[in-house]
């Protein structure tokens, strides 16, 4: 199993292309199952969770060709309406396909993607949201069993904002016939982009940053080619480490409008920030002083996926910081290691008190998951001395080659 060795104490100077985002591609590359034209992909990131998608894809009969960040994709021939259990354990996304593949197909077998790390992750939202739309939808050992026979517009009321379960309806609406209006829609840019994705197929979707989306059901979708949108969380991710370690970087393609909450949170005395033609600059300069609470919402809250990450900053900023985890119910396993490592933070149900100390020291710790293993990264950065980071294919899972990214901005890490 891959680790990372961090020499930290080390001003960070340099620059960073922000690679394409994660929750973005992931939902783009399931709605190429709409239609039988090719089309490309471009700023796709080289990541395990990609890679899952992929295969997923090739087992519905979709090919996938890649050139370097562009992937080629073409579902003329989709065969299969199934996802099998282990592909879709693998990669709790491959719920987006339901959508999809019923646009399409009219049919879908999918396995429960079933939880992961940082919590249970029900689709209870999506399962209302595709009946709405006339999906009969069966739970029968494990397994989904979807029949869109039916499938037509109408109107959808989320319970909650929730990310995947705005994308799945959306991919079923674009090609059922009539009108579809989504109320209380996540707001996430990720969901703009994809409306951006869909149109630029021929959809008709409009409203999404907002929380009602509608969409004019079509009877077919051509090609396109498209470039997917910037990550934000791994915008901040960088961000929080300039802040945290000191120094001057810039980020490329960074866009500050979309981590707007992340920025109110850092500290103006010694973080400087501004954006100008498509790059973000970060200056940083001495101990910051924390943001006194934390709350993590729906876009555009405070994200989760930054959650750890503020975490980590907070453990050496002056001042305390009480972090409440509202969306995921599992997402501090990151905190036992960061306390490894010297940090003042304790925890009860949803809320974590952080006591900045002047410094962290480097240990051995464990990432648990995704997020949390970029908070120890960064972490690491900021320690006094040597930290090793084992289970590192979490973070594979939605950074690409972390150690060359956080290398080309002076970082002392490798991966062994
Ligand atoms: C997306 O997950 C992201 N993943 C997550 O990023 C992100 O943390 C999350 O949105 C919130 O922003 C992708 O886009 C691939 P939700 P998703 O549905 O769609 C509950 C990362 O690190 N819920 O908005 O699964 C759920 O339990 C990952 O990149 C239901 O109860 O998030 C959670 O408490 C982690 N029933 C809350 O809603 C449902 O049917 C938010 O979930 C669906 C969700």
């Amino acid at each position: 199993m891959s680790k990372y060795i961090i020499e930290g104490g080390r001003p960070l100077f340099g620059e960073i292309d922000v690679q394409g985002a994660k929750n973005a591609v992931l939902p783009i590359f399931a709605a190429c199952v709409l239609t039988k034209e090719e089309v490309t992909v471009k700023n796709v990131p080289d990541l395990a969770d990609v890679k899952s998608m992929e295969n997923i894809l090739n087992n519905l009969g979709v090919t996938v060709k890649k050139e370097g960040d562009t992937r080629v994709l073409c579902a003329k021939n989709v065969l299969s309406d199934s996802i099998p259990n282990e592909l879709a354990k693998e990669l709790r996304s491959s719920v987006f396909l339901l959508g999809s593949v019923i646009g399409r197909i009219k049919s879908a077998q999918v396995a429960y993607p079933g939880g992961c790390d940082i919590g249970l992750r029900p689709i209870d939202i999506h399962i209302k949201g595709l009946r709405d739309l006339g999906v009969t939808i069966e739970e029968r050992a494990g397994y989904l069993f979807c029949d869109g026979t039916h499938l037509s517009g109408g109107e959808v009321v989320l319970d909650y904002p929730s990310v995947g379960a705005t994308e799945n309806v959306m991919l079923a609406a674009v090609l059922a016939p009539g009108e579809t209006v989504i109320r209380n829609a996540a707001r996430e840019p990720e969901i703009t982009d994809l409306q951006n994705f869909l149109n630029l197929l021929g959809a008709k979707v409009k409203g999404a940053g907002t929380p009602e989306i509608r969409i004019e059901g079509v009877t077919s979708l051509g090609g396109a080619e498209y470039a997917v949108m910037p990550d934000r969380i791994c915008l901040g991710t960088w961000i929080l480490a300039v802040a945290m370690c000191g120094g001057e970087a810039a980020l490329i393609g960074g866009r500050k409008a979309e981590i707007h909450s992340l920025l109110c949170k850092l500290d103006k005395s010694s973080c400087h920030i501004r954006e100008d033609s498509g790059i973000m600059y970060i200056s940083a300069k001495g101990r910051p002083v924390c943001s006194e609470r934390i709350s993590t919402r729906p876009y555009p809250g405070f994200p989760t996926d930054l959650q750890a990450q503020y975490c980590a900053y907070a453990s050496v900023a002056r001042g305390t910081c009480v972090i409440t985890e509202n969306i995921f119910e599992n997402r501090f396993r990151h905190v036992p290691e960061l306390v490894k490592m010297g940090a003042d933070i304790t925890v009860r149900d949803r809320v974590a008190v952080i006591r900045g100390t002047s410094f962290l020291t480097g240990a051995e710790v464990t990432a648990r998951d995704l997020r949390g293993g970029a908070a120890l990264v960064i972490a690491g950065l900021a320690a006094e001395g040597k930290t090793v980071v084992s289970q590192v294919r979490h973070i594979d899972r939605g950074y690409q080659a972390m150690e060359k990214t956080l290398s080309n901005i002076g970082a002392k890490i490798v991966r062994i």
